[in-house]
This record gives structure tokens, sequence and C-alpha cells, in this order.
């Protein structure tokens, strides 16, 4: 056991652990909330921070909770759902200023309040739930456990998705275990069973099920499409991915369509996407009307601009923008995405877009027009950010505005340190609660050279 401590947590760090002091130190603890006083155990000490185990809430802050679903605590998916969205929202916007302060060195930017999302619960257009071996024989069909990635509980709901994907669950994992389907080890690499993705619009009300195996013929399909269309109308279409390879992602080398057309299709800001098993789109279909809305506000365009959408994904962003402006170009490395995004267009009827599959270092270093640059350039990086390379490149290029969004604010200060640092303007940030009760965090902001 290590040493005991009794601390008082004044605040929340970026990943969502409780900070407190101790012995002049900084511990940080795995539960607790601010304005709480624990008994904590230290599991590891290092020269400037612990970190510690809470062992028992002696007095209970001011903005605790009672969380609303039962697997929270032993969930790694909800992080804060004990904690008041009031002050969920509050932490938001507080770590995107720790970012932009401690990281990029920008006090004087403006951070925003995070704007609100308009559902806290049943919000999420995508989850993905894995299947795992037990010991003896068994298996789970769910969420990993909190901290625990080779643990996977067995999931009775999800209050972040609909009822329905929770009865697909469970349908699901009754299937697999009467027809005795082997569930994939992640250890030997063997089984068969390895993801359940569920997928389901907001404004158009279609679910797309995906049952992600291991390599091989999935004979009992027609059992399962049966089971799932008997469940209901709105599952209008059922896939099968083959996923042989040993890195623990659900997505799929091999796609068979079961029923259906193999994909589905949102209804954003009025127009229509496309969305497929292994394509991007983001998860939270409500809050992205309201994410889009925002960037294009911020970002002034008129009928003349040319636009550089990098990271497009389907496209979205894009197509959204195109009716504002002379053309727009978009890059995007997978191909399945850039397939549909150039479907998104012709879908809605839109002729001036362009859209390229590279990887966004490879485009902007052989394949971007010299001399003629763009007047905007949108960059919506996955986590890790800009690549050095691409940064490297657009601040070569230097467009008069960059309307960057990011779920990260971390990487989003280390580029934007770069870009102030060579003369663009960052007046203000735009905290976006796409995730109620986790700790992500998405924002938006507008570059401009002065
Ligand atoms: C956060 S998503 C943004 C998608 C889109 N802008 C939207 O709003 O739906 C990031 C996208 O970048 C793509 N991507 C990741 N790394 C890339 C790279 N090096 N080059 C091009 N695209 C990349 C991913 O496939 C994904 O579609």
């Amino acid at each position: 056991m290590g040493k005991q401590i009794e601390v008082d947590i004044v605040d929340l760090a970026f990943d969502g652990k409780a900070v407190a002091h101790n012995d002049g130190k900084v511990v940080f603890l795995d539960a607790g909330l601010p304005g709480e006083r624990v008994t904590a155990e230290i599991i590891r000490s290092k020269p400037r921070h612990d970190q510690a185990r809470v062992l028992n809430l002696i007095t209970k802050g001011p903005h605790r909770i009672k969380p609303t679903c039962r697997h929270f605590g032993g969930c790694g998916g909800c992080a804060w759902q004990d904690l008041s969205y009031e002050r969920q929202l509050h932490y938001k916007t507080k770590q995107v200023g720790d970012c932009m302060e401690r990281l990029a060195g920008l006090p004087d930017v403006k951070v925003h309040e995070t704007i609100p999302a308009p559902d806290q619960f049943r919000y999420r257009n995508k989850m993905e739930f894995s299947f795992h071996t037990a010991t003896d024989d068994s298996f789970t069909l769910g969420l990993h456990r909190r901290g625990a990635f080779d643990e996977v509980f067995d999931l009775k709901a999800c209050y972040l998705q609909s009822e329905l994907a929770n009865e697909i669950v469970a349908t699901v994992r009754r299937f697999v275990r009467d027809h005795s389907l082997p569930v994939y080890d992640v250890v030997k690499h063997t089984g068969y069973a390895r993801f359940l993705v569920i997928r389901e619009t907001t404004y158009t009300d279609q679910v797309m099920v995906n049952f992600v195996t291991n390599y091989g013929e999935f004979e009992k399909s027609d059992e399962l499409v049966a089971a799932l269309t008997a469940l209901s109308p709105r599952i209008t279409t059922i896939v099968h991915n083959q996923n042989g390879q040993k890195s623990n992602i659900a997505t799929g080398e091999i796609e068979k369509v079961l029923s259906g057309s193999g994909s589905i299709q949102e209804k954003i800001l009025g127009k229509i996407f496309r969305i497929k098993a292994n394509s991007f789109f983001q998860t939270n279909s409500a809050q992205t009307e309201t994410l889009y809305r925002t960037a294009f506000d911020m970002l002034s365009l008129d009928g003349d601009d040319r636009v550089l959408d990098l990271y497009c994904g389907t496209g979205p962003i894009g197509i959204l923008l195109s009716e504002r402006v002379k053309e727009v170009v978009g890059v995007e490395l997978v191909t399945d995405a850039v397939v549909m995004a150039r479907e998104n267009a012709a879908a809605n009827d839109i002729s001036n877009i362009t859209f390229i599959e590279a990887n966004v270092v490879e485009y902007l270093r052989n394949q971007a027009p010299e001399g003629d640059p763009f007047d905007a350039v949108v960059i919506d990086p996955p986590r890790a950010g800009l690549h050095p390379k691409a940064l490297r490149r657009i601040k070569e290029m230097k467009p008069p505005r960059i309307l960057y969004i990011s779920c990260n604010p971390a990487t989003f200060a280390r580029d934007a340190k770069e870009l102030v640092a060579i003369g663009y303007e960052l007046p203000e940030v735009r905290p976006i609660d796409m995730f109620p009760h986790t700790r992500h965090i998405e924002l938006v902001s507008v570059f401009s050279q002065s």
C-alpha cells in the first residue's frame, strides 16, 4: 500500500484527472471533483508530481450530481457524468484558456465560453463496441473499462446512444452467443467476432450496423440480418467488415454489404451527406451544425474566394462553403471518404468543388498550385494536429485566412504559436461542446494576416 494522504481537490487537469497539492507537489488523482476533500493513496511518485488513487470521499463538492448511467465510474466512456453540465463547460473553457496561455504563450487570445450541446445524452451518431474473450470460454461485448484497455465489460445500456442502439448491442451479443461464434483474442490473434459499430443519423432516422470480424466468410450472415431486421425498420443497412490486422481498430479492409445500400445519409445544414462504415463523419450531428455555422460566421468569405479544405473527410465543410465562394479544393487521405465526398457534391448539385485523394503533406509539397494562392485554408486535422511539414508549407503559402477546427486544444496551441509567430492574428477561440460528459473539446478559430 502506498502512502496515504488527505487533500483538497482544486482543479481538473487536461486529461480529466483531479488536481490537488500535497507537500509542495502537485497530485493527480483518478477521481474526485474540485471543492472535494478526499483520502488517497499515492501510487506513483515523480520529482515534480505524484499520482494517487482516491480511497474515500470526505467532503462532497458543490457541483457533484448523481450520474445517470449505471456503468458510470467503471466505464471508460464518460468521465464527467457526476459533474454538473454547467461546470463541465466551465472546465472545458478553462482548459482551452490554459492551453492558449501555457502551451501557445498567447494569454491575450479571447477564449469564449464553451457553446453547450443541445442534447446532453443520446447525442452520438456513432459508437464502437469490442468483443472480448473471458478466461472461462465466455465473452463480453461492450466498452473498455476506465483505465484498462485490455478489459471490456458487458454493456447493458449507454445513454450516449439511442435506445435502439442498446437493443442492437444486446441482439448481436445474443447472436454471437447462440451461434457459438468464436470471439477474437487480442493476445493470440485467433477467433472471429471483433467489433460492433453502430451509426445512426439524427435528422433522417437511419441506422447502420457494422459487424467487424477477423478474416473469413461470415456463414451465418443471413441469420444476423434476420435478427436485426426484426428489431426495427430503422436499421436501413447492415455491413460486414473483415479486419485481420493485429492493430485493434474497428475498421475493415474487406467490406460486404449484407442488407440495404451500405451507407446512411445525414442532413447537415440542409445538405445531404452519405456516410459509409469506414469513413469519418462528425459524431454529434446536432452540434456539428453549430460547429460549422460558428466556423462559417467567423470566416468571412466572398464570392470570388478560392478555398482549400484540408483533411476534408467526406467533404461537408467544403460542400457547405461552396455556395458562398468561387471554388473549393478538398484534400483527404482515405479513398472511401474521397469517393463519398465526390458523390456528396454531386448529390447536392455542387460543381465548383474538386476533391483530391492525397496525404496533406504530399499535396502541399507537390500538388498545391504555385503562385495562385488560396484566399482561405480550412484545417480540420485529427488529434495530432498539423504535421510539422504541412505547417511549414502553410507558413510558406501564407494564405490570408486560416480556419482551424481542432479536436485537441494542446496540438492546436502548438500550431497556433507557430502561426502567430510569423505574423498571423488570432483574436479569439470558440470552444464547442460536441461530447458532453467526456473531456473531449472541439474548438474553432480563424487566423488572419494583418
Ligand atoms: C477530424 S476529421 C475532419 C473531417 C471533415 N473536415 C469533417 O468535418 O467531417 C480528419 C480527417 O483527416 C483525414 N486525414 C488524416 N490524416 C490525413 C493526412 N495526412 N492527409 C489527408 N487527410 C488526412 C482523416 O481521414 C479524416 O477524414
